[in-house]
């Protein structure tokens, strides 16, 4: 298969109405988004390696430091409680940082490793109403109101029960996170097209997302939270990808935040 975008204008010429069609082959622009894609993984893996690798390399020299003294290893009547504290201390850190680096490999990982997907048919009404309840005592104590539309209340979608309450808890999640005023709105909305085709659009009153960083919020481990993984909407793009559908998002700065799901 090669990806292809088609443009249909209408035109009239003469009193005749025409449709011009085009066909356009953008197999290179994709590619080539692709790979800048990969560029800016590569850039996040290697900050995100560099700044534990770092600290523990640094921390164990000076640890080291501490048990020489003119090119010898220090005899055991030299250690002292202030040499013991300084050790224990630097030890600790560096297990932290080491855990904070398998964290982030168990992260990626989870991004790595979707398995096959076990496709039902799921009435949406559930899967919400389910997801407000999990969320609950989130978003009461954010002070926030989740209010959910269904039309018609029947709407089903065929989808992986487990995958796609993943993708919830991330989108709410971020929208949570979004909001920091005590007024605070979440709306799941989730309607049919002309075409027949289910969307489920989750919309915030948050801080928006700035539009220089639009193209980038997709890309695996992007992050502006300073505890934030960048995993969640990657997760849940490739989710939405092997439901056959997309996501995308539309926000507007200190308005809010609207992240469609097109199944
Ligand atoms: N509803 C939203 N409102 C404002 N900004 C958002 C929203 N959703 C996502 N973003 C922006 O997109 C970035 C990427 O989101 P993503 O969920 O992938 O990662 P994260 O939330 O930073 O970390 P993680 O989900 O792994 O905890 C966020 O850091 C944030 O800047
Ligand atoms: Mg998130």
């Amino acid at each position: 298969t090669i990806p292809i975008s088609v443009r249909i204008s209408e035109f009239k010429q003469k009193k005749e109405k025409f449709k011009l069609i085009t066909f356009q082959n953008i197999e290179s622009e994709l590619n080539e988004k692709e790979l800048l894609s990969w560029h800016k993984l590569i850039r996040v893996l290697t900050h995100e390696i560099n700044n534990s690798i770092s600290p523990i390399t640094s921390l164990a020299s000076s640890l080291e430091k501490l048990f020489v003294k003119s090119e010898k290893n220090i005899s055991v009547q030299d250690v002292d409680e202030k040499i013991i504290k300084k050790t224990s201390e630097g030890l600790q850190l560096i297990t932290k940082r080491g855990e904070g680096l398998i964290n982030f490999v168990n992260n990626y990982k989870s991004i790595a490793s979707i398995k096959q997907m076990d496709f039902e048919k799921i009435k949406v009404a559930e899967l919400l109403y389910n997801m407000e309840l999990l969320m609950r005592n989130k978003l009461t104590e954010s002070n926030i109101v989740l209010k959910i539309e269904i039309q018609p209340i029947d709407l089903e979608i065929n989808a992986d029960k487990k995958y796609i309450e993943q993708v919830f808890i991330n989108l709410i999640k971020n929208s949570i996170e979004a909001i920091s005023d005590s007024k605070g709105i979440i709306k799941l909305n989730a309607y049919k097209t002309t075409n027949k085709k289910v969307i489920i659009e989750i919309q915030d009153s948050g801080k928006g997302i700035d539009p220089s960083i639009m193209d980038q919020i997709f890309i695996p481990f992007f992050s502006t939270k300073e505890k934030g993984s960048g995993i969640g909407l990657s997760l849940a793009q490739q989710i939405m990808q092997l439901h056959g559908g997309s996501i995308t998002a539309q926000t507007l700065l200190n308005t809010g935040t609207k992240i469609k799901l097109n199944f």
